[in-house]
């Protein structure tokens, strides 16, 4: 096993009628701004249980933070926030809200010239205000880790950024603020959730049995319950069950002492940002390419994979990989996601885009291994179309 530091000061607070306690998380006599999406919040309730919550508090609202949030709203949001003195931030959504109130409470505090440096050149993050999140949709896992992604519509870039000062304070996760997603929502957790443990445990072995069985675990419940969440989205045990395994794909506890490869993720943030790809779609197409094309240096996790996910246990081994590869695009398309580039109507001119634009970045070594250039990069892309 390798060396690791684990840090997570996340608080949780699990389940129903969970966001009547947040009042007692945020200081009484904060300035709170709220941060929530386009609306799905006040058709729902949530938007009322909050606000409930916090009637003796001061709370100042912004909304309308869009899908894969853009640094130019979110610009709006720091600027409202330091003129009106708020020290909390309750982001109250998805991933998008929650990863764009991370880039808003690290902009705030940031001494910089400008906070675009956070994400493009990762200039350190000193300082954040503090926040907490009321999770409507699980899947990224943000509601428990210091990450964000974060979009630059003018550039149609988008980048991550993170730091030990940007983990939420406390996180509500309760299972009935889920029952209004729509199906494609919860088809993007699931497929999300499922690709952030991939790609932290299918790289290769360093005698980690624990963090192997833990992945495992996860894997399996969204395996499960993934299809009944689409049969039935209001079943609160099967969006509980979702709504952990999600947290716990991405909150750092399966990733310590182990390789991780992060090269879909990569990938996937480019169609993202050049064809507004739903993020787990942009997985659900890179991840299957980029397996067979690594399949020679996964193997051992691969055929791990296989047998203890699938049940794959019969054939040589090439068989099973194959047998693999294919139980994990049947599981996509069985979550009614689609696994090829050409599905989403992209074709080979988006990969020379993709492809000029990583060489202009100098991107480099991706993967666990480090050995994943600008051209591999096109190559698993050309059999993803
Ligand atoms: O904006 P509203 O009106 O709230 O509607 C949203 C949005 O349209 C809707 N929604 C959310 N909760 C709902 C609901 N609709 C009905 N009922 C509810 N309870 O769902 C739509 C999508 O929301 P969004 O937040 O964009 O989805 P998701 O949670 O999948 O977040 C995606 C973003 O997270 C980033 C992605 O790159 C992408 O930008 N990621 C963040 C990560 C992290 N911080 O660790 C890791 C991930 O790999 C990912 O990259
Ligand atoms: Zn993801």
């Amino acid at each position: 096993m390798n060396n690791f530091t684990f840090y997570n000061p996340v608080k949780i607070l699990f389940g129903k009628g969970q966001i009547s306690a947040i009042a007692k998380e945020i200081p009484a006599d904060a300035r709170v701004m709220m941060t929530y999406g386009g609306g799905s919040i006040k058709k729902n309730g949530v938007y009322e249980q909050v606000m409930a919550a916090l009637q003796n508090h001061t709370v100042l609202e912004f909304g309308n933070i869009e899908p894969n949030p853009h640094y130019e709203t979110l610009m709006q949001a720091v600027d409202i926030a330091k003129r009106q003195k708020i020290d909390f931030v309750l982001a109250v959504g998805g991933g998008s809200v929650i990863d764009g109130t991370k880039f808003i409470v690290a902009a705030m505090a940031y001494e910089g010239e400008d906070p675009w440096d956070l994400l493009a050149k990762h200039a350190p993050v000193q300082a954040a205000v503090p926040f907490g999140t009321v999770l409507t949709l699980p899947g990224t896992g943000s509601e428990m880790n210091a990450s964000a992604v974060i979009t630059r519509v003018a550039t149609k870039e988008k980048f991550s950024f993170g730091s030990p000062h940007t983990f939420p304070k406390f996180s509500v996760l309760d299972p009935e603020t889920t029952f209004t997603l729509p199906p494609r929502q919860i088809s993007n957790g699931v497929v999300d959730a499922f690709t952030h443990v991939l790609e932290q445990y299918l790289t290769y072995p360093v005698n980690a049995p624990l963090q192997d069985r833990m992945a495992e675990a996860v894997l399996l419940t969204l395996r499960e319950e993934g299809p009944k969440a689409l049969l039935a989205p209001k079943n609160y045990d099967v969006m509980a069950n979702i709504m952990w395994s999600a947290a716990m794909a991405l909150n750092g506890v399966i990733r310590v002492g182990v390789p991780t490869d992060w090269a879909t993720h990569y990938i996937g943030h480019e169609l993202t940002a050049l064809h507004g790809i739903d993020h787990a779609r942009t997985l659900a197409v890179v991840l299957p390419a980029l397996l067979r094309y690594k399949s020679g240096t996964k193997k051992e996790k691969l055929l791990q994979y296989g047998e203890r996910v699938w049940g794959v246990s019969a054939g040589t081994e090439d068989e099973r990989l194959e047998a693999t590869l294919q139980a994990t695009i049947s599981f996509f398309e069985s979550m009614d996601i689609k696994t090829k580039l050409t599905d989403y109507e992209v074709g080979e001119d988006t990969i020379k885009t993709i492809v000029g634009r990583l060489e202009e970045r100098g991107m480099k070594n991706l993967g666990e291994r480090a050995d994943i250039q600008v051209t591999d990069v096109e190559k698993i892309l050309e059999m993803s179309l």
